[in-house]
Parts: C-alpha cells; sequence; structure tokens
C-alpha cells in the first residue's frame, strides 16, 4: 500500500528502509523522498518508525489525497 503518493512510496519500502538502519522519520523521509510533497503522509511515516516498522497492516492509514492518485494514473497513462 502506498504510504506517501505524491512519491509513490510503499509501507515495505518505509519499512526496508527502517530495517537498513534509518532511525528518524527524518531519516526515512530524507532517504526514500516521502514527505516531500504535501507532507500528509508525515505523521504516518512517524508513526511506523516510532513503532520500531510499523503498525499491523490494517493500522498503516493511506494518504487521503485522492486527486494525486488520479493524477499519477493520469500521467502514467501518457
Ligand atoms: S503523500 Fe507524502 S508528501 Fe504527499
Amino acid at each position: 500500500m502506498y504510504v506517501c503518493l505524491c512519491v509513490g512510496v510503499s509501507d515495505q519500502e518505509i519499512r526496508e528502509c527502517v530495517a537498513s538502519g534509518a532511525a528518524t522519520a527524518s531519516e526515512v523521509m530524507n532517504r526514500t523522498g516521502a514527505g516531500s510533497g504535501c507532507g500528509t503522509c508525515r505523521a504516518t511515516i512517524a508513526s511506523m518508525v516510532d513503532g520500531g516498522g510499523g503498525p499491523p497492516d490494517g493500522g498503516i492509514k493511506p494518504c487521503s489525497v485522492r486527486s494525486l492518485c488520479v493524477l499519477r494514473s493520469s500521467s502514467a497513462n501518457t
């Protein structure tokens, strides 16, 4: 599931980043680029890092910026 729609970063990528040594949300965001757009995902990323890689899958809130999903889908088809 995408956590950061602006950059297209998934929960799996964030978990892998934490597993590879990123210790803070800022470090995860710097390494992955997540959080560098609208910022909606930053709290979710922080909770995933503070939780040692993330809450159970059902506990991750996807970004609610649906217009970005449309933009990404549209640009992928061009
Ligand atoms: S959803 Fe991550 S910066 Fe916009």
